[in-house]
């Protein structure tokens, strides 16, 4: 059983904020879902280091691209593992094996006769780093991000994709491809518009891999970028791991990206004779003030900021239990903060602090002499069926919410049973089943909350980690006499 999962590579022009942040979260989310489940997993993300863009971000620092480039992608791996992203590779478009891979897949297209040569003339959009129509040649503005574009007008390479418009709409058609679905249609009436056939080359651009012809050219930096999908598995020099892994089960991208993804991408596989990726999600926005997060706006939110203020897991839990996943969502410290305290302080910080504090003064710190009963065996299983078919959905708020009604159900439980009163005869057995639950809650949200998940595992004396043994633990019990460890408050609440 296997997995291969991607997120977008980024462009290092600029610091990530937390819309990037975000799909990589939620890729790596489903990455620990998928290993709790006992799937191999092969997770890849990345940066995107060629085109106009980031070669005029270094000139204007007056730094070498090289440098720039080298320099840039460190700050994205910090980021990945300050938030404890376990991905498998992270690939660089500036590698040897990706500039041959992506050489080698220009050859065979060419060889095949989806490229030709043409005239290239129209608009280009540097921010974007697309080729766009405006809606008025006087005032020629990006479609997308509305800033003004370039007029080129240069020879070019051209792939061929119109001859891959019925396979595709079909593919599309009887797959569950673009999701959320909501996004199908879309992509259909597009398709269905007539697709036109990409430049793919750049005569006046140099920070590019230079394409295998005679003449001068660099390769357009979206369709470099695309196959990192391919080379970041070994297409080219790792045969074994490709044929493992090979067709992608799940690419996260944002939805500013899907014409890349949905069309050119699935067609460029089409040529190379290779199944396509399972599901391209595309999720929504993060705004701030109703406008995208974006560097360009001028409104980005540092994820240091909030780690250094909440603590990662606040982080990685917020932008996941928010939103549902594929919708936008608008980000403010206010949102964030009552997010915080309702959720992780109050529901899940409390029931696990209260219990524990009365297993230590009833029951001397040590748990598991009683077995959970059948009850709370059941509704625990029940949930976890839900929970699961939520997140092989890819529908993270729901799964959350799931676990979130499990632990309120905890939570009334323990007020119900009370036993803490005076005379109550069966603590043991009280307790003992309230952690049986907590233990459960924390299985499930250790693919969200990681970090959270192992301190308060230590807490409760557990062996190992919640992830050592993945889901198979949910159905054992906790072994007898364990004794819990020292309590401290792991979501403090904020003022
Ligand atoms: N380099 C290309 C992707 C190439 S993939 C073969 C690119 N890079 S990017 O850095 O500009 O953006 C990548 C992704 O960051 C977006 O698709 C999206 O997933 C995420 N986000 C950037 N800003 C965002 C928000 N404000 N909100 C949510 N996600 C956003 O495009």
């Amino acid at each position: 059983m296997k997995v291969y999962i991607t997120t977008p590579i980024y462009y290092i022009n600029a610091e990530p904020h937390i819309g990037h942040a975000y799909t990589t979260i939620a890729a790596d989310t489903l990455a620990r879902f998928y290993r709790m489940a006992g799937y191999d997993v092969f997770f890849l993300t990345g940066t995107d280091e060629h085109g106009q863009k980031i070669y005029d971000a270094a000139k204007k620092q007056n730094v070498s691209i090289k440098d720039f480039v080298d320099r840039n992608t460190e700050t994205y791996r910090k980021l990945w593992n300050m938030l404890h992203i376990s991905y498998t590779r992270f690939i660089r478009t500036t590698e040897l094996e990706h500039e041959e891979t992506v050489r080698n897949i220009f050859t065979k297209l060419l060889q095949k006769g989806d490229l030709y040569k043409d005239d290239y003339t129209g608009y280009y959009c540097i921010p974007c780093e697309s080729y766009a129509i405006p809606e008025d040649e006087n005032n020629p503005l990006c479609p997308d991000c509305k800033r003004p574009m370039n007029k080129i007008s240069e020879p070019s390479y051209f792939f061929r994709i119109s001859k891959y418009t019925k396979q595709l709409e079909k593919y599309i058609e009887e797959n569950n491809f673009v999701k959320p679905d909501f996004r199908k249609n879309e992509v259909l009436n597009f398709i269905r518009s007539g697709l036109h056939d990409v430049s793919i080359t750049r005569k006046n651009v140099e920070w590019g891999i230079s394409a295998p012809v005679s003449e001068n050219y660099t390769i357009y930096v979206w369709f470099d970028a695309l196959i990192n999908y391919l080379s970041g598995i070994g297409y080219l020099h790792n045969e074994n791991l490709f044929s493992k892994f090979w067709p992608p089960d799940v690419q996260f991208i944002g939805k500013d990206i899907i014409r890349f993804h949905h069309i050119i991408w699935p067609c460029l596989l089409f040529a190379l004779d290779l199944p396509l990726p399972k599901t391209i999600f595309a999720h929504g926005w993060w705004t701030s003030g109703k406008d995208k997060i974006s560097k360009s706006k001028g409104n980005t939110i540092s994820p240091e900021k909030i780690i250094d203020e909440y603590g990662l897991d606040a982080l990685r839990y917020f932008l996941l239990r928010e939103v549902p996943f594929g919708l936008d969502g608008e980000y403010s410290e206010d949102i964030f903060k009552k997010r915080y305290n309702s959720d992780l302080a109050n529901d899940l910080g409390n029931l696990v602090n209260r219990t524990l504090n009365l297993v230590e003064t009833k029951m001397s710190g040590i748990i598991g002499n009683i077995p959970a009963n059948m009850e709370i065996i059941k509704i625990t299983g029940e949930v976890f069926e839900k929970y699961q078919a939520k997140m092989q959905k890819i529908a993270f708020s729901e799964a959350l919410e799931e676990i979130w009604r499990y632990i309120s159900f905890l939570n009334r439980f323990l007020d119900e049973k009370a036993p803490w009163r005076e005379g109550c005869s069966n603590v043991e057995e009280i307790l003992n089943n309230t952690i049986y639950g907590i233990r459960s809650a924390i299985i499930m949200l250790t693919p969200f909350i990681p970090d959270a998940s192992i301190r308060i595992w230590q807490m409760l004396g557990l062996e190992e980690t919640p992830e050592s043994n993945g889901f198979k633990l949910l159905n054992q019990k906790i072994p007898e006499g364990i004794k819990t460890n020292k309590r401290e408050i792991i979501f403090p609440r904020k003022k």
